[in-house]
């Protein structure tokens, strides 16, 4: 049967090459939710699904999906400048090296503009630039210890930033018990940590965001950190020891969203 392709082969091409589209749609629009851009190649293909040519149908989902992306309102952040540069030193750093982390990134920093509203006005801003930037510790221009907060926030703090943002994105998740695991708790001295709503926050966005950006329950996060990184995994060993802290963060930031 050489040179025969059959219907099943067909198909499993067609859903690969929809599967690449889905990574490069969610690089390109990335103000929009991945799980939206999935959803619209979802209802795309299920439009198109019956083409007598099977080939064109991802050329026909990319054009429906991009018209609906470029239709999509982007929310304006307020007092632009910070959050920008962090979401332009995110996307230069991990768009292109590691489309995962970015999409996940995007998806912080969506909840983080959603949650802002329970924190006082000059700390909303923080909140969303700390989520841009809270995971480029794991680019390869910023990776140094190989711890990425701790990278990140030096990174930051040579870049100028505040030491707010700093302190933030060296704190953030847990990170002094993973810090402790592997070596580099002095380090992370260097940082402070600033307890309170914006700090509890930044750990809720993250806590709540899965790898590909979509929203999820802390839950759930925390059962796919387990899963994805292994046992032996320092982030995972942590999870013994920072893992109430990631709750109760997780549960105050939630209180207040309730009350707002
Ligand atoms: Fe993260």
């Amino acid at each position: 049967m050489v040179g025969v392709t059959t219907t099943a082969e067909v198909a499993s091409q067609a859903d690969e090459r929809i599967r690449r589209l889905e990574s490069q749609l969610v690089r390109e629009y990335d103000d929009v939710p991945p799980s939206l851009v999935h959803e619209w190649i979802e209802r795309a293909r299920a439009r198109f699904g019956g083409a007598r040519v099977q080939e064109y149908v991802p050329l026909f989902v990319a054009r429906e999906v991009r018209a609906s992306a470029r239709a999509f309102p982007v929310a304006e952040t307020t007092g632009t400048f910070l959050s920008s540069w962090a979401r332009n030193t995110a996307r230069r750093l991990l768009a292109e090296e590691l489309p995962r982390r970015w999409a996940h990134t995007a998806g912080v920093a969506r909840r983080a503009e959603h949650v802002a509203r329970v924190l006082p006005e000059d700390e909303r801003e923080l909140l969303v630039a700390a989520a841009w930037v809270h995971d480029i510790g794991y680019a390869s221009e910023v990776t140094d210890t190989g711890l990425h907060s701790l990278d990140g926030a030096r990174y930051l703090r040579r870049a100028g930033m505040s030491e707010r943002i700093c302190g933030l994105v060296a704190h953030h998740s847990g990170a002094a018990a993973v810090a402790r695991l592997v070596g580099h708790a002095d380090g992370l001295a260097e940082f402070t940590d600033q307890r309170g709503r914006l700090r509890d926050a930044l750990w809720y966005c993250d806590m709540s965001t899965g790898p590909d950006g979509q929203p999820t329950t802390v839950h759930g996060r925390l059962a796919e950190i387990r899963q994805r990184r292994g046992p032996e995994d320092p982030v995972v060993r942590a999870l013994a020891i920072n893992g109430d802290e990631r709750l109760a963060a997780v549960r105050r930031t939630h209180r207040l969203l309730r009350r707002k």
